[in-house]
């Protein structure tokens, strides 16, 4: 069995619940015949084979053969373990577990949630820091930027202090194991043996994830020294390729406005925010990851960008606009200054003056074509070629034709080059961008060739009550001869024998293996058979089995016989022979 909570509970969680309302706050499903469709989250793809049906109460894709139930989509999706997966959705159908007190059970519920009470508590400490007496430093430092007392507040600022074992000591009186302080981040290990505070001598910002837990930290100097933040490491719970600072708070105006602003860093967030500028995101630093992209895809489809104006800010923005573009997100960046981020302009000219900037962002081919034409002499042929294939390189990424059409027109039109030109460049990259969208990136984790008659059998057992009991009947498990159709009918008779009814998204909580669930999910996605043809269709299917298994029995005696030949064992040979002679003879 998967795990050790009561299966009793798992199903009256799954009961109460709707998988394509779960489904539903994080993508965007589009009604498809009894099934309700979408583009896959969980690989790269431009028509939508990711399919959920609210009558069976599962999801599949026919793409990536991603499948299970609610609580599988939420560890897919949320990268949670089953236990958590489990209490949220306990939680939101209101099912009471109880206390789990089996120590494997508490060990893998509790990584991530020991993980977030360790930073909870952490949290508390700094925040406390920050507001004791001899602390006035820190806080002059925090006002003096701008960032007025209730701003640290809503984010709970803290300071860490200069001590090496301050952290270290508050976590020891609340009884907590120095190894988890370690896995949390928040210690490092001496050469000499010990550990010591990662963060020291630093304003602490903490980082929630989207349901307001707090999952890391960044840490920043007061002063001019250098490094000017230091950050968690990845954790089981911290992957910042993962998150968006500030998501948390920003997700219902980003939803209610019907766009988001992206920018670089924590201070660029909390500076316009506070001015009131709600539906924004930090990146913290680096270029967006499509898991970033696709968190924010649940909110909106609208995107401006306001990097940093220096070097690292115009890569970054160049990298995410590719991103973004094949995404399908519609993307506009406001270019700042040279030596200029959104905090720096929202404290020296005020949030108007960042308003107007982002209300006048610019398209992606304006931005990206002034960049490059400052990077290129556009007045040489050799410019002008460079320009050009680097613009095509993000129109390429317009899934729409009409949209890359219009762009293409235009880049003919400012370089003075006829599109015909261009049409040809681009050609060229396509069949290259098609070469190595077939290369192995995307791994279709296919099942590999299952008797189709096993896999009709699994479907009827499971959506037709009157005849699971004929089937099984006249099959055991053991006559399928896949291990893992053989499986799925093991756990079945089990339950029947138990009187339950085989429900496919409960049926899944037995299996630990994504192949038993994914066929599951398969088979029931396949058309369903005319009611009036069903029982022939079973009785075939039941028939062709027996033929597989007195197959099967034939040459297993076959190669015993030949054994017992060689070895020269008559008793043994004999009693094989009439084993064959009675097999035959039932088999006829
Ligand atoms: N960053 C980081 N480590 C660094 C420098 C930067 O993790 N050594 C990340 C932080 O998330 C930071 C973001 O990159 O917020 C942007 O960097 P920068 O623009 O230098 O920081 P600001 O937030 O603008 O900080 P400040 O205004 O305080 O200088
Ligand atoms: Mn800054």
């Amino acid at each position: 069995m998967a795990h050790l909570i009561p299966e009793n509970l798992l199903e009256d969680i799954l009961g109460r619940l709707d998988i394509v309302e779960v489904i539903s706050g994080y993508i965007q499903l589009k009604k498809a015949g009894r099934n309700f469709k979408a583009n896959c989250p969980f690989h790269h793809e431009k028509t939508a084979s990711f399919m959920v049906s609210a009558e069976r109460q599962i999801y599949h894709c026919f793409g990536c053969g991603e499948s299970g139930n609610a609580f599988k989509f939420l560890m897919r999706h949320e990268r949670m373990e089953f236990p958590e997966a489990v209490e949220i959705l306990a939680k939101k159908t209101g099912v009471h577990l109880p206390q789990w007190d089996q120590p494997e059970v508490a060990r893998a519920a509790s990584l991530s949630s020991q993980l977030y009470k360790i930073n909870q508590l952490a949290l508390s400490f700094y925040e406390n820091n920050l507001q004791s007496l001899n602390s006035t430093a820190a806080s002059d430092y925090l006002l003096n930027r701008g960032i007025r007392l209730e701003t640290i507040k809503e984010f709970h600022l803290g300071l860490a202090g200069s001590a090496w074992d301050g952290l270290i000591n508050f976590l020891r009186s609340k009884n907590i194991p120095l190894s988890l302080m370690e896995t949390a981040g928040l210690v490092l290990a001496k050469e000499s043996g010990g550990y010591y505070d990662r963060f020291r001598n630093r304003i602490i910002i903490p980082v929630f994830n989207i349901h307001g837990q707090v999952i890391g930290f960044g840490a920043r100097v007061t002063d001019n020294s250098l490094p000017k933040y230091i950050n968690s490491p990845e954790t089981p719970v911290y992957v910042k390729g993962r998150n968006l600072f500030g998501l948390n708070l920003a997700k219902d105006s980003i939803r209610d406005l019907d766009c988001v602003v992206i920018v670089e860093g924590y201070l660029d967030f909390i500076m316009p925010y506070q001015e009131g500028w709600k539906n924004i995101v930090a990146s913290q630093g680096t270029a967006l990851t499509l898991e970033q992209i696709k968190l924010l895809k649940r909110y909106t489809h609208n995107v401006v960008m306001v990097y940093d104006g220096d070097t690292a800010g115009e890569l970054a923005t160049m990298r995410s606009l590719d991103l973004l573009i094949e995404e399908g997100m519609h993307v506009k960046i406001a270019p700042l200054p040279k030596d200029k981020d959104p905090d720096v302009i929202v404290r020296q000219e005020g949030i108007k003056s960042l308003k107007i900037k982002i209300e006048n962002a610019l398209s992606f081919f304006d931005y990206k074509l002034g960049i490059l034409k400052g990077r290129y002499n556009v007045g040489e042929a050799h410019g002008k070629s460079q320009i050009a294939s680097e613009m095509l390189l993000t129109i390429n990424r317009f899934d729409n034709a009409i949209l890359r059409g219009e762009y293409i027109k235009k880049l003919s039109e400012d370089l003075k080059i006829s599109e015909h030109y261009i049409l040809e460049e681009l050609n060229k990259l396509k069949t290259k961008v098609t070469d190595s969208k077939l290369s192995p990136s995307i791994v279709q984790k296919k099942l590999s060739e299952i008797n189709p008659v096993e896999k009709l059998l699994i479907k009827f057992m499971i959506e037709e009550k009157e005849l699971i009991g004929k089937i099984m009947q006249e099959l055991l498990p053991s006559d399928f001869q896949d291990a893992r159709t053989a499986k799925i009918v093991q756990v079945m008779h089990d339950l029947v024998l138990k009187g339950k009814n085989i429900e496919p998204n409960i049926l899944m909580n037995y299996f630990n293996e994504d192949d038993a669930n994914q066929l599951v999910c398969e088979t029931m996605f396949m058309p369903a058979i005319l009611e009036d043809e069903r029982e022939k269709a079973v009785n075939d299917c039941i028939a062709r089995i027996k033929v597989q298994r007195l197959k099967s029995k034939r040459e297993y005696l076959h190669v015993q016989i030949k054994s017992a030949q060689n070895m020269g064992d008559e008793q043994r040979l004999n009693s094989l022979v009439q084993e064959f002679h009675n097999l035959i003879k039932k088999g006829d």
